[in-house]
């Protein structure tokens, strides 16, 4: 099948509505482009769920803070379609600003206490423009199911969290985060990595699945231990500006002091050199 390429609201519906008079379902994969391999599981992933896969390549303002890469987010239009059309995407979405957000936008989804942690403390306003332009998404697509990856654990929670809230009649579907061969996972901003920090950015999963693999073997399961000797790793091995470190309940984003094993996360934000990276671990 070909890919069809949609840049008005109204098109996209018109679209749409065809495919579902046909009786066809909808799964959808909202992106900001410079899709990689974490991208493709995803729209994959949408592929199994349903016939009817849209993906939307939208690089969000409403998400970036003043001082953030807005400006400078990669972009590579080409390149993505070659990557929905091999992972079995059919539809892209793939929008001007002035279209999804215009310079009259006023109303906006509040993410209550989920995004007052970990990215929400250090990028405030973030999920709420997060929350506000996939909830104008998800009313545009309307699609049976969303897939978001694991690797932004805390967006994919409080997408959840949003879609209960508000009754959007979607189901979230998660996919686990998809790595490099020496598991530093995959992130359109590793481009902005040197070939001397790229090197030394794995420490930050190999510290993270050090303390989950301490945690269930029962060696170390104090959260302020094994904080510690994450954030020893990111400073000493890893040369990274620790910007969080937390071990919290995966239900409620709650601060832990001891491990809960099936409900717990690590999550963490590194800054190396200019770039900030995210990962988590779950157990
Ligand atoms: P973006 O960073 O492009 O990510 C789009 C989706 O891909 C998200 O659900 C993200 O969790 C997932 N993803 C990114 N890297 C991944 C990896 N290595 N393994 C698995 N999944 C991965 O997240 C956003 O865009 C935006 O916030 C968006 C939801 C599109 C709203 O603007």
């Amino acid at each position: 099948m070909d890919l069809e390429t949609i840049e008005s609201v109204e098109t996209l519906r018109q679209t749409i509505s065809c495919k579902r008079s046909e009786g066809l379902r909808v799964s959808f994969v909202p992106t900001m482009g410079f899709l990689h391999e974490g991208h493709a599981a995803l729209i994959r992933k949408a592929a199994e769920m349903a016939p009817v896969v849209v993906v939307s390549v939208f690089v969000n303002p409403l998400q970036f803070g003043p001082s953030e890469d807005f400006d400078r987010y990669p972009r590579d239009i080409e390149h993505d379609k070659k990557v929905i059309l091999a992972a079995g995407g059919n539809v892209l979405f793939a929008p001007s600003a002035d279209v999804l957000t215009p310079i009259n936008l006023e109303v906006m989804v509040d993410p209550g206490s989920l995004a007052s942690v970990l990215c929400g403390r250090s990028r405030p306003g973030h999920f709420r423009g997060v929350c506000t332009i996939v909830a104008k998404l998800f009313n545009i697509v309307q699609p049976d199911y969303a897939v978001f990856g694991w690797k932004d654990a805390q967006q994919l929670i409080i997408i959840k969290k949003m879609v209960s809230d508000l009754n959007f009649p979607i189901e979230i579907v998660g996919v686990e985060t998809v790595r490099e061969a020496d598991g530093l996972a995959m992130s359109s901003r590793n481009v902005y990595l040197s070939a001397e920090e790229r090197r030394r950015a794995p420490v930050l999963y190999q510290a993270l699945e050090q303390a989950r693999h301490r945690a269930i073997i029962g060696d170390c399961t104090d959260a302020h231990l094994l904080r510690k000797s994450i954030i020893s790793r990111i400073v000493n091995e890893m040369g990274g500006r620790v910007d969080y470190v937390e071990v919290v309940r995966i239900s409620d984003l709650v601060p832990l002091n001891d491990v809960e094993i099936g409900n717990t996360m690590i999550a963490a934000a590194v800054f190396l050199g200019q770039t900030r990276l995210i990962d988590n671990v779950r157990f």
